[in-house]
């Protein structure tokens, strides 16, 4: 099998500042790719590029539901990093609600970050990426789904919808890459729970719902449901990561891959 070295590729991972998108962001630098951080959070955010493995690894500011931000990240890290040729979508919010009980406020939240944030990171992650880009080489995006996608599980139910868009949109996106000779694959990866700070006040809300006892009963709720027989790692979905920015995965175009423990079949 071709190896996961990512020497001389630039990858760009939103929401890169704390958890999955740390393990992610770590992960890509571990494999030799030059990291850029893209995330709200600029303290956070450039304390975990400083801490990345090798040289050259910087933070940008980006907001991902504003336009001007993903211009501003992307011409950065083809400018100043030497290139855009892996951006990892990842980015996320979760607000639990009841569908009885949903506030609009809220939905529109979800649909922001989690849909249009993702949609125009795949137009200037292209735009960026494709033969007349600054990038120009081509490459490989991975969006960040959600088992939420694949089965459905309850309080969650704009989260899933935002989801399973994200789902859509990769699909789409590698269509429409492949037919005008982008060079740029695009999959994404459903996430089973882990224990980040998403997944902990996921559980948390969960027992506040009335769902589950206490959190430990809906973390054990998740376990018994996963063939695997334990909750997702950060480790588990940075390796996806570098597996599917990585030419190891190089006819793998336009999937949605489960790592999930099974929970999702
Ligand atoms: N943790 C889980 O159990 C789980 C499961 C399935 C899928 N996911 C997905 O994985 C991704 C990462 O989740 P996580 O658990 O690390 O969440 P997290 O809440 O720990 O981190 C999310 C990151 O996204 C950043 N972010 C939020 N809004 C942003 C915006 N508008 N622009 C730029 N950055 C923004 C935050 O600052 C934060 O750094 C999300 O898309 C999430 O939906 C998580």
């Amino acid at each position: 099998m071709t190896d996961l070295d990512l020497t001389g590729r630039t990858a760009l991972v939103t929401g890169g500042a704390q958890g999955l998108g740390e393990g992610m962001a770590q992960a890509l630098a571990a494999n030799g790719a030059r990291v850029v951080i893209a995330d709200v959070q600029d303290d956070a955010g450039e304390k975990v590029a400083d801490s990345l493995k090798g040289d050259g690894h910087g933070f940008v500011h980006l907001d991902v539901t504003d336009e001007a931000s993903w211009e501003n990240a992307t011409t950065a890290a083809a400018s100043d990093f030497g290139g855009l040729d892996i951006l990892v979508n990842n980015a996320g919010v979760e607000i639990t609600s009841l569908i009885t009980e949903v506030d609009p406020k809220d939905i529109r939240t979800m649909l922001e970050v989690n849909i249009l944030g993702t949609a125009l990171g795949l137009k200037w992650g292209l735009r960026t990426m494709r033969p007349d880009g600054l990038g120009g080489k081509g490459g490989s995006i991975i969006n960040i789904s959600s088992v939420a996608a694949t089965i459905a599980f309850p309080g969650i139910p704009i989260y899933s919808a935002t989801k399973s868009a994200v789902d859509r949109l990769t699909r789409v996106a590698a269509m429409e890459s492949g037919k005008l000779g982008y060079g740029v694959r695009i999959n994404c990866i459903y996430p089973g729970l882990v224990p980040t700070a998403m997944g902990q006040g996921l559980a948390a809300d969960m027992a506040s719902l009335g769902l589950f006892g206490s959190p430990e009963e809906a973390v054990a709720g998740v376990v018994e449901l996963t063939p695997s027989g334990r909750l997702g790692e950060v480790s588990d979905m940075a390796d996806a990561v570098v597996f599917l920015a990585s030419d190891a995965s190089r006819f793998v175009n336009g999937v949605g891959l489960p790592v999930d423990g099974g929970m999702g079949m």
